[in-house]
């Protein structure tokens, strides 16, 4: 047999393989589609499901602490995130709304949570919270793998009350006896699968219908606010999750501090550093990463990553694996040649000194915004010291951000901008960004530099825990030059 009638053959033997295969399974599974009913499906009770990143029993005391702010007599519904269209019959990776997974550990769409503030009679039973989730369904299984269903979820997620997403209008849900329904409008466009009764279009509408139709108990905004309450503060097992979202994250910062050359391409840099987060265990990046050469520095939000990385110009890698739905967010600045020139050294040490300054005022009590106004003074005085700028606000032109975000499950994660408390984490990224044809000297032009790094309020002051890469001039040359 030659190559080609042979690869016919395999072609031939593996297409009849697979429609036996699945002729074996319909007729073993006839009746699998996990019934829309209460009963337990049995069949489908040995599934080595995944366990969740974080304790059932974490999800269970956010529920119980979003419980104890809502106000009497209320209740909130809490829904997955869709499965989005990307193009034809391709959809983007499905990635969990926070809240929903905040609150359930799961990480499926067509899903809903609802949470009473006070025990409900709901049908036979007496609950403060109910899950309607997909049900399984064998025949999506053969091409997507199996999904939790109804009694994996009762045993892994913890919630009593587990329903397939279809009885959810089978339930006689009373909304209007409710002083406040609080929910949250997703502005994303969600798919209606035609097809599925039970998909996350059919849940929301079915929820809209019932309603009060005055809409007069109905809260949209209330419940953003309660969430970015709880969210805002990390637990120690999120605090855990995000030191190892860091932790890949500045490992792939080293690999690319190690083979950062002229020459190479930004997507090489980027090919580096997301090998990187897959090697080491991440899921997905938290965010497009931002790397971004030469001109590219001063693009805020850079993504494209296509161009080519050229010697004596700046790099700015802006970069975050996410691990567990928990999000890293560290940007490093580095000289593509391994060499900084005088003008980026002046650049990059004022940029510096305004993070130091930043991370400084990180302390309990403070202001939300302390840490940006400490690095914001530091940046105006060495642009104004070094001639960048004559007026103190014209650094607006070259620092056109805040420095500081939570950091969570969101990359720019919830959260109230009051008072810094222990157990926030937030980011102090100052930056400076001189476009070619600003008005300065030309000798400023094309740099673009931003530190960022990662930092725990703890009872005492504050914690790095992004400090495993290093940032100043010295470190990143002897590094780069090894
Ligand atoms: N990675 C986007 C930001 O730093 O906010
Ligand atoms: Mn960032
Ligand atoms: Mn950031």
């Amino acid at each position: 047999m030659n190559n080609r009638t042979k690869a016919r053959a395999l072609r031939f033997l593996s297409n009849v393989t697979l429609i036996v295969g699945v002729l074996q399974f319909l007729a073993m599974h006839s009746n699998a589609q996990e019934a829309d009913s209460i009963v337990p499906s049995a069949h489908f009770s040995n599934v080595d499901f995944e366990a969740p990143a974080l304790d059932k029993e974490f999800h269970a005391k956010k529920r119980e602490d979003l419980r104890a702010i809502m106000p009497e007599n209320s209740a909130a519904i809490i829904f997955s995130s869709s499965i989005k269209n990307r193009s034809n019959d391709v959809d983007f990776e499905f990635h969990q709304d926070p809240n929903f997974f905040y609150l359930t550990g799961l990480n499926e769409p067509h899903a809903m949570l609802i949470v009473f503030k006070e025990e409900q009679r709901v049908e036979s039973f007496d609950s403060k919270e109910i899950l309607f989730i997909q049900p399984r369904d064998s025949m999506k299984e053969i091409w997507s793998g199996k999904t939790l269903g109804v009694d994996k979820a009762k045993e892994l997620l913890g919630l009593k009350y587990v329903f397939a997403s279809g009885m959810f209008t089978e339930f006689d849900f009373d909304f209007y006896k409710f002083d406040k329904v609080f929910y949250i409008v997703d502005h994303t466009s969600i798919t209606d699968d035609d097809k599925n009764r039970r998909d996350l279009f059919s849940l929301k509408k079915h929820f809209v219908q019932m309603l009060d139709s005055t809409r007069k108990n109905v809260d949209l905004q209330m419940l953003k606010e309660f969430m970015a309450t709880l969210r805002e503060i990390k637990e120690p097992e999120e605090i855990a999750l995000l030191r190892k979202a860091i932790e890949i994250t500045c490992g792939a910062q080293h690999d690319l501090i190690a083979k950062l050359k002229p020459g190479m391409y930004e997507y090489q840099a980027e090919a580096i550093i997301e090998f990187g987060f897959k090697f080491q265990g991440a899921e997905s990046p938290g965010f497009p990463s931002i790397i971004g050469g030469g001109k590219n520095s001063c693009i805020l939000h850079y993504t494209s990553n296509r161009n080519e990385l050229q010697d004596g110009e700046l790099l700015v890698i802006d970069i975050g694996a996410e691990y567990h739905n928990y999000s890293a967010d560290i940007t490093r600045t580095l000289p593509i040649n391994g060499k900084f020139t005088k003008e980026q050294k002046i650049i990059y040490n004022i940029v510096l000194d305004a993070q130091n300054a930043g991370i400084e005022a990180c302390k309990k009590g403070n202001k939300f915004w302390a840490p940006n106004e400490a690095s914001t003074k530091i940046i105006i005085q060495g642009l104004v010291q070094n001639g960048v700028i004559k007026k103190r606000m014209d650094y607006r032109k070259y620092f056109m951000h805040g420095t500081s975000h939570y950091l969570g499950l969101d990359v720019h994660d919830i959260g109230l901008n009051g008072s810094l408390a222990p157990g926030n984490v937030l980011t102090v990224e100052p930056g400076i960004y001189i476009p070619k044809g600003s008005d300065c000297d030309p000798k400023w032009w094309n740099i673009g530099i931003r530190i960022e790094d990662d930092i725990l309020i703890t009872k005492d002051g504050y914690e790095v825990l992004s400090d495993c890469v290093p940032k100043t001039i010295t470190e990143i040359e002897y590094l780069m030059a090894k």
